[in-house]
Order: C-alpha cells, then structure tokens, then sequence
C-alpha cells in the first residue's frame, strides 16, 4: 500500500518516516509538509533521514490535497490545520492522525491497540455517519498513550480513582517549540491544555463500547503535566486506587500484558515490561520505542503508586499510529 506522511519534516513526522523505512506492508509514496519546505530534498532537511527517502521531494500539502495518489495517510500536522485536511482525505481514504482535531468526536476512536482494539468498530458508524469511503483513526496525546499502556493490565482490580503526575520531554513540544533557555536547568509546571487532555482521553480509551458509541470510563483522573529538560522519553509518577489486589498481583499483571502477539503486527513489540527504576534514557528505546517501562510499585495507604517511562515520539505518536494502521489492515478495515 502506498502512504503519504504530512508534516513529514515535523518532530513525529521525521519519526514516521524512519518507522517505515523497509516497512513489509506501507510504502512512502509521498512526504508533505509547508510551502516553506516544498520542493527541498528530505536529506537536505533532515540530517539523518533513511538513505531511501534522501531524494524525495517535499510536496507542499495544498498541492499533495488536489491529487492525494495514495492508500492511506499518516498525519503528523498541528492540530489548527488538521481538522479540514483530514476530513477531506477521509471522504477518499484512511487517516491516521496524531493531531488531536478529531479525539473527541463521538464516531472517532482514541486508539491504542494493546488497550481498546474493540474501539475500531466506531469505523463502520463513522463511515455510516459522514458518507465517506475512508474513514478517521486517531491516536492520544503522548502522555496519555504511555499512561493507558499502562492501565489496561489493572482494569482487573477495579480502578476508582487515580491522579498522576508527569515529567514530559522536550520533543513533546514539537521542533520547534521550546526554547532552551526556558528549559536548560528549569522545571515548568504548565502544558497547556495537557492535563484536561490527559483525564479525558483516557477515560474515553478505557471506555465501553454501548450501542454505538463510548461511554467513558467512570473513574476519577487527576492530572499535574510538567515539561523537565528531557530530550524524548515522558515518565509519570501514579498513585492509584484500586478495589482490590495486591503489590504482587499488580507486578504480575504488568509482566504478563502481551495482549496482541499473536497477530504478527509488523511493528508489534511487548507493551509493557517491569523495571526497578523506570529512567527514560535508560528505557525509552526499548521495543524500538514502543515498549513502556513501569517500576517503583509500592503500596501507598490504601492505595498504589508507581512509575512509567516511555518513548513520547513513537509509543506516543508516530509508532503508536503506525500500530494503528497494522491493527486496522489485520482486522480487515482497510
Ligand atoms: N511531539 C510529540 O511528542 C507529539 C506527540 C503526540 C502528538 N503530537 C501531535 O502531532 C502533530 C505534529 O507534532 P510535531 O511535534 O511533530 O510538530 P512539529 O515538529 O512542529 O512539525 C509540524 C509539521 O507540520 C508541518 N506544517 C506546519 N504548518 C503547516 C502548514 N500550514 N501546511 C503544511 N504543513 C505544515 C511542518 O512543515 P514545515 O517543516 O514545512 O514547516 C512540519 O512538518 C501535532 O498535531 C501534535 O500535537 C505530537
């Protein structure tokens, strides 16, 4: 199948791009960003890009919009342009966006694949309710894609009530979004917007499929998003309320939660592995970005905490997308 990348210079698109370098099912067909880069080869804009895209020209997206001649794109624009851009492509062909324009709608998945693959069915009713032939599949925020990972294995226990608080990593900001002297040696507590991001998103991820549509989740999320001097990798600190079980069983759940091995994703690493002390430059690249790392699991009061770490860039974007599109071709949506 032959895939465009939009925003394909951007912090997730250049992650895109790499992930799909010898990808068995997706070809880069096309590589779209601003008229600012339109017309410059990829490795003339990106140092590092794979030596098989270097010579691709970057088609700017008002042109690529009148002839989209791929299967199936993969959107890596701000948030202000996407809404438009995708709708139009997805009355054609699938969309898989990392841009938050559509997570909210009622017919649009938040998907995370190891976590709620059952949310795909929103496919038949999305194409049902807007008469496209493609259709609109989004991932969430990066936080929130490393937080669920880690969630899904307690659903189990009964989850009533969390609150987290995360230390995200620069690239979070995009490439061109912080500057260094506002985070060289600082901490800042402020993301904006993040933190409703992050209570919303994952109830709807752990929501329920009812008659058509999600019904979040109903326990309580509490977030405190913060950005550290970080290059990639977003680690969260959790405290959690459970109906039952115990440090042990907790540990065991997170170690056992292997949910899609068995369908030969290309891309398909364990999700979740244990570590003592979860670091993010000791941790993020494991399963090529994909795999999260949860340790420090104690027993706090009635409650538990712990700690996650994972790869802000590729579970938490371009990878997590990536998986998407896999699970959706598996399942025979495309
Ligand atoms: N960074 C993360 O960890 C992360 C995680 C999850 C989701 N996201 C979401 O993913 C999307 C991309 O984020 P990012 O961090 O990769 O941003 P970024 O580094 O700022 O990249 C933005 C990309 O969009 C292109 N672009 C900007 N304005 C455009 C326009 N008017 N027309 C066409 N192309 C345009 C840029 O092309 P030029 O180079 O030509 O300007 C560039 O390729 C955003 O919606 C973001 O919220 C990011």
């Amino acid at each position: 199948m032959k895939v465009a990348v939009l925003g394909a210079t951007g912090m997730v698109g250049r992650t895109f791009v790499r992930l799909l370098e010898n990808h068995p099912w997706f070809k880069l067909g096309a590589l779209v960003a601003s008229e600012r880069t339109a017309g410059k080869r990829y490795g003339e804009l990106v140092e590092d890009a794979p030596e098989e895209f270097r010579d691709m020209e970057i088609v700017p997206l008002g042109e690529f919009l009148k002839e989209p001649d791929v299967d199936l794109v993969f959107n890596a624009l701000p948030a202000s342009i996407s809404r438009e851009v995708e709708e139009r492509l997805a009355e054609q062909i699938p969309v898989f966006t990392n841009a938050r324009a559509h997570r909210y709608d009622d017919d649009v998945p938040i998907l995370v694949p190891e976590v709620n693959p059952e949310h795909l069915k929103l496919i038949k009713i999305q194409r049902e309710n807007r008469g496209w032939d493609g259709f609109i599949v989004t991932n969430p925020n990066c936080s929130t894609a490393v937080l669920t990972v880690s969630l899904a294995p307690l659903r189990r226990f009964g989850i009533k009530r969390l609150h987290v608080a995360t230390m995200q990593a620069i690239s979070g900001a995009g490439f061109s979004g912080l500057s260094a002297l506002a985070i060289q040696d600082n901490v800042i507590p402020l993301i904006e917007g993040e933190e409703w991001k992050i209570e919303n998103e994952s109830r709807k991820i752990l929501g329920r499929l009812d008659g058509g549509r999600i019904i979040p989740a109903p326990f309580e999320v509490s977030a405190i998003a913060t950005r550290v001097p970080v290059l990639h990798g977003h680690t969260e600190a959790i405290f959690i309320e459970l109906e039952r079980g115990s440090v042990e069983e907790i540990r065991e759940a997170f170690e056992a939660f292997d949910p899609l091995k068995e369908l030969g994703l290309p891309s398909y690493e364990r999700p979740l592995v244990y570590a003592d002390v979860p670091q993010p430059r000791l941790h993020r690249d494991r399963g090529k970005g994909l795999t999260v790392t949860a340790g420090r699991l104690e027993k706090s009061g009635s409650a538990f905490k712990y700690v996650v770490t994972g790869h802000n860039l590729v579970r938490g974007a371009a990878g997590g997308s990536l998986l998407n599109a896999e699970l959706a071709r598996r399942m025979g949506y495309i």
